[in-house]
């Protein structure tokens, strides 16, 4: 686990020029980009050359420092978390192939505390069914990332002594054609997701079992 303060030090350092060369600072100033006191900011210093993540080079009372490719390194690792964040969390593309479930999909969607709710916030009235789709290996990544993000909550409710749970939605296309994803809320990952449609996909589409799928999803 990466430490957030030689994070924040380390890219302050970088965005003043310490990737490509060495940079000359004063702890003085650098504990105010820092938001912390001189001595912390010397202290701060140390542990990144502890680690192994800057070279300091000193002349004096001077200081230079660089990142070494360790410390380039790590700042590239969390670059790319905020690019998976934002850059996949834009749209993001599902490829997969039709399958069929056990015809239970009907009964869910027919239940007024969720058709109500569909109404209301996905904006259209569902065809009773779930059509299945099942996630090719490569987009499963994709899938995992559709549990950790909020999505639009329909609620779960109680109907005839049963509880029936929370589920999040999120608008998506299937081969173009507006649609919803849907994802009960203590599902365990599956390669399966449902997706939901004011038209019969199966006909609308001319889809059968093992028809291949292009979902694009609106997180
Ligand atoms: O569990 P399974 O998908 O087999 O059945 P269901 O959810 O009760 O849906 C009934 C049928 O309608 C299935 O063949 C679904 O694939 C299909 N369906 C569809 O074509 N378009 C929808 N919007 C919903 C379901």
């Amino acid at each position: 686990m990466i430490n957030p303060n030689l994070l924040h030090a380390l890219k302050n350092l970088a965005l003043e020029g310490a990737i490509e060369n060495f940079i000359e600072i004063s702890t003085k100033r650098f504990g105010e980009t820092l938001g912390i006191s001189q001595q912390s900011a010397s202290r701060r210093i140390r542990e990144l050359r502890d680690e192994d993540l800057v070279e300091v080079r000193k002349f004096g009372k001077r200081i230079w420092i660089k990142l070494t490719k360790k410390g380039v390194d790590m700042l590239k690792r969390e670059a790319m978390d905020y690019r998976r964040l934002f850059e996949i969390a834009k749209n993001i593309e599902i490829t997969g192939e039709v399958v069929s479930g056990l015809g239970e999909g009907k009964y869910y969607i027919m239940k007024d505390g969720y058709f109500n709710q569909i109404k209301e916030k996905l904006f259209f009235e569902p065809y009773p069914g779930t059509l299945n789709v099942r996630v090719y290996a490569r987009d499963m990544e994709k899938v995992e990332m559709l549990h950790t993000i909020p999505g639009i909550l329909i609620k779960g409710f109680v109907s005839e002594g049963r509880t029936f749970g929370n589920v999040k939605a999120f608008l998506c296309t299937i081969n173009g054609k507006d649609a919803a994803v849907i994802i009960p809320e203590r599902s365990h990952y599956s390669d399966i997701i449902e997706v939901i449609s004011d038209k019969n996909l199966r006909e609308e589409l001319k889809l059968e079992d093992g028809s291949i799928v292009d979902l694009i999803i609106f997180p």
